[in-house]
């Protein structure tokens, strides 16, 4: 009985062995999808499949593929040069960067949102590769610098292509308000008619807001064209590194000068969102007036049918949408300035998860500006001035008041009691459908007797625009050698 027992307890021992080594081996087995992740390595357990989701960027950070393999090419190259990689496995890190990045281009490579974002991607496609070599890219390095090297090369880019559209929409523009120089419309304040201007006096006005925001653009690319890399993690690394080298190689003008801040600030993200969004902003300007001027009351543009589209019930219709769409697609942009900011608002140093947000709000920022440029750039030189309405337009709503009060204190009386006499001579023509330049000189001098026939050239609008000749103002003379000065101030650029 004794005996029995006894081998039932030893039984027993070794079914608790068997499920020991059972539970070991399902561990092991487990603890293989750990083994998948660049960190797995004190990792006992696989990662939860929606944290593997919720976590990773892939989805959105591969578009910046071609400036992660620049930032590493970099890197490798330089630690070569310092003695850390043989010139051997440089070469062969080199060459499988270049392979993948033709991979990626052929849309042959297979994205793995287990392996999280770009960089990890990159660097598991490299050692799957060339093997051993390939582990020892990050050496002296981390994501967080690697991120950080990434967005500013991939701004920067971006950057270049956006100066570039917005030099084109110049050019067009100012073309546009050199050959509408003489074209006379009504100025206003308030949407009120206020005087009158010239049509490329108005032009060079939206101008002057792309010039202020591509000097904007370029400030910031100049204050983000720093490089982060070598950073590493947060404090720098104990390899002896030469960050001189690799900015240089990437195209930074300098290092970045404290490694905390190198990993954790966005404020770049945050400058050219904002440079953006002011951007929009004068595009939504622009827009705005350019939906209110191809509308039937105003009639002062004609915009070319492949830049509108039509209603599907109401057969008349042609609509600015082009113009409709950018002054809509300003609030997004406006959006992802708050986003950015929000994001950074609260940021401990030095990295954190959060910064990752900074992608798909920088991203759509990029290419809904490139998209609203781009539709401007094609269509403002394609804009035709319909000039009869605008000059019926600035001949109503008394444009040329001010002139004939300005004329009042040439003839000697004072500025307040000459607003006075045309503010009374306004009232009159109201009542008598009659514009100033419509009225006999006896009604004039009805009020006021220093009222003579040379009134007629003030009261006309092209008198009006022409004597306003002084720099930055609307005399199509002014306009003129306005817009040769912008010409010149385009070509200084290349
Ligand atoms: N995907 C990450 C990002 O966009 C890369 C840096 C990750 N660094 C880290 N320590 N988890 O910010």
């Amino acid at each position: 009985m004794l005996l029995l027992n006894l081998q039932q307890a030893y039984n027993l021992r070794s079914y608790v062995h068997l499920f020991k080594l059972f539970y070991e081996y399902y561990q092991t087995m487990s603890q293989k999808d750990t083994a998948i992740k660049p960190w797995g390595g004190r990792f006992s357990e696989a990662t939860d499949t929606f944290v593997e989701r919720f976590t990773a960027s892939v989805d959105f950070d591969q578009r910046m593929y071609r400036q992660d393999i620049s930032g590493s090419i970099a890197h490798a190259t330089m630690l070569a040069k310092v003695g850390v990689l043989t010139d051997d496995e440089k070469t062969a890190i080199i060459d499988g960067l270049n392979d993948i990045q033709q991979e990626i281009e052929q849309g042959k490579f297979t994205w793995s949102v287990a392996l999280e974002d770009v960089h990890m991607n990159i660097e598991a496609a490299l050692t799957k590769r060339i093997g051993v070599t390939g582990k020892k890219l990050h050496t002296g390095r981390s994501r967080n610098d690697q991120v950080a090297t990434d967005i500013r090369l991939y701004l920067r880019d971006e950057i270049d292509l956006i100066a570039a559209e917005i030099t084109r929409l110049q050019k067009g523009l100012i073309g546009i308000a050199e050959r509408e120089a003489d074209t006379i419309m009504p100025g206003f304040t308030h949407l009120q008619t206020a005087q009158p201007v010239t049509f490329g006096h108005h032009l060079l006005a939206w101008n002057e807001m792309l010039e202020r925001d591509y000097s904007r653009l370029i400030d910031c690319r100049q204050r983000l064209n720093i490089s982060p890399l070598g950073a590493a993690a947060l404090a720098g690394t104990t390899y002896p590194i030469d960050r001189h080298y690799t900015a240089d190689l990437l195209g930074f003008s300098a290092p970045t000068k404290n490694s905390l801040d190198s990993v954790s600030d966005r404020d770049f993200a945050i400058e050219f969102t904002a440079f953006a969004s002011i951007l929009m902003t004068h595009l939504s300007r622009a827009s705005e007036e350019l939906v209110l001027w191809t509308s039937a009351q105003f009639n002062f543009i004609t915009l070319p049918d492949r830049f509108c589209t039509g209603s599907s019930i109401m057969p008349q219709k042609k609509n600015p949408d082009v113009p409709e769409l950018v002054r809509g697609k300003t609030g997004r942009v406006n959006g992802h300035l708050i986003c950015l900011l929000t994001l950074m608002k609260s940021q401990p140093l030095a990295y954190n998860k959060d910064n990752q947000e900074d992608k798909e709000p920088l991203f759509d920022t990029a290419d809904t500006v490139k998209d609203c440029l781009r539709a401007f750039a094609d269509m403002i030189p394609a804009l035709i001035a319909n000039k009869a309405p605008m000059y019926e337009a600035a001949k109503r709503g008394f444009s040329t008041a001010t002139d004939l009060a300005d004329y009042l204190v040439r003839k000697g009386i004072p500025f307040r009691d000459s607003h006075e006499i045309v503010g009374k001579s306004v009232a009159y023509g109201l009542e008598q459908g009659k514009d100033l330049s419509e009225m006999s000189l006896n009604e004039l001098k009805a009020f006021s007797g220093t009222i003579e026939e040379d009134v007629f050239e003030v009261l006309t609008l092209e008198g009006s625009v022409a004597a306003r000749d002084h720099i930055g103002g609307t005399a199509p003379n002014q306009v003129k050698q306005a817009a040769k000065r912008a010409f010149e101030t385009l070509e200084a650029r290349s």
